[in-house]
């Protein structure tokens, strides 16, 4: 047996023409928590849709722990529970007897099932509203809801689209770390548009951008894509002689006024870096890091930032946000 839980092929997907996945090719290992991430639009929730055999791809193939998702729908979805983006749930009836229901839907016995049912309602902070009808719940309980549903069978793969978009901090913290925890026995294959979520909690990220796959790795493959970190001093002598005798290894430029120190890693060198300019006799006003993040590889591969569609504009962007590539 092979050790990824799925492999993707070339997929493609078009919508009337229109072309939302341009082959997509991904080998997910089993047990690792993969997420996709990407902007509105990118892909992510077709791509899901064709791994889960709710959509069929127009090209291409993908195999879930062996089974081709076109030919052996069934024995696919008896492996996978999925959180999608919008809720379905009966709301005449109660939060225990959703859940019940979906379990016996996969043959779970009803002893284990009750148990089951009890521990992820727990989970997601609804023990106290399991005998409420699901139609007085609000938008985050029924999120919660949703997530109750696709673990409650004990899914080999859980698919989760979006999964803490309207939840509040709390419940997001703790799904996280519920997920982390299910990581070894359960592949997870999340969609997000939180960088925070995918550093955080996955393994493997994928960066979608309009159908195609642009980078893949964990947080730190990704960043070295950018290519180093940012150490910003703010002066009004001139660094860059200093800096340039120095041999210190680094690229320095100067915009708006403040010292741009690109280096590989900020927190291992700041402190020679300071060293160096007071030996100098540089006088600083200011010092502050820029570590990168998973919204700088995006906006270096693609011009743009995760949550804007327009592209960036480099000279205004702000120092409080600073996604800046040289
Ligand atoms: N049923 C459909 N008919 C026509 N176009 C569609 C359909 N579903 C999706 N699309 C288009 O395909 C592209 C990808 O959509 P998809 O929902 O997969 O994106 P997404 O990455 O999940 O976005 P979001 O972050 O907003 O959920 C978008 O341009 C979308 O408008
Ligand atoms: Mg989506």
């Amino acid at each position: 047996m092979s050790d990824f839980a799925i492999v993707s092929d070339a997929v493609t997907k078009r919508y009337n023409g229109f072309e939302a996945l341009k082959g997509v090719s991904l080998r997910i290992p089993r047990g690792v928590v993969f997420g996709l991430l990407g902007p509105n639009g990118a892909g992510k929730t077709t791509l899901l849709s064709i791994f889960t055999t709710l959509k069929r791809a127009n090209s291409g193939s993908v195999i879930v722990e062996g089974f081709d998702v076109q030919k052996e729908k069934y024995s696919v979805r008896k492996l996978q529970g999925v959180v999608f983006q919008d809720s379905s749930h009966d709301g005449e009836l109660t939060a225990f007897e959703n859940l019940f229901f979906h379990a016996k839907l996969y043959g779970m016995p009803s002893d284990k099932s009750r148990k089951k049912i009890l521990d992820v309602l727990e989970l997601v902070g609804l023990s106290d509203r399991k005998d409420d009808f699901v139609n007085t719940f609000s938008g985050g309980m029924r999120r919660r809801m949703e997530i109750a549903r696709a673990l409650v069978h004990e899914p080999k793969i859980l698919y989760l689209d979006e999964p803490t978009t309207g939840l509040d901090p709390q419940t997001r913290n703790h799904l996280w770390e519920y997920l982390k925890n299910l990581r070894g026995t359960t592949t997870i294959v999340l969609t997000t548009h939180y960088m925070d979520e995918a550093e955080k909690l996955c393994d493997i990220i994928a960066v979608i951008d309009h159908g195609s796959i642009i980078a893949q790795g964990n947080s730190d493959d990704l960043k070295r894509i950018v290519g180093g970190e940012v150490i910003l001093v703010r002066s009004s002598d001139n660094i860059i002689p200093v800096l340039k005798r120095s041999k210190f290894k680094c690229s320095v430029d100067k915009h708006n006024g403040i010292f741009e120190i690109r280096v590989d890693n900020a927190e291992k060198s700041i402190a020679k870096i300071l060293r160096v300019l007071e030996r100098a006799g540089v006088k600083i006003s200011g010092v502050d890091v820029h570590r990168t993040t998973l919204e700088d590889v995006f906006l270096h591969l693609t011009g743009k930032s995760l949550r804007e569609e327009s592209p960036v504009d480099f000279e205004t962007k702000s120092y409080t946000n600073l996604g800046r590539v040289n």
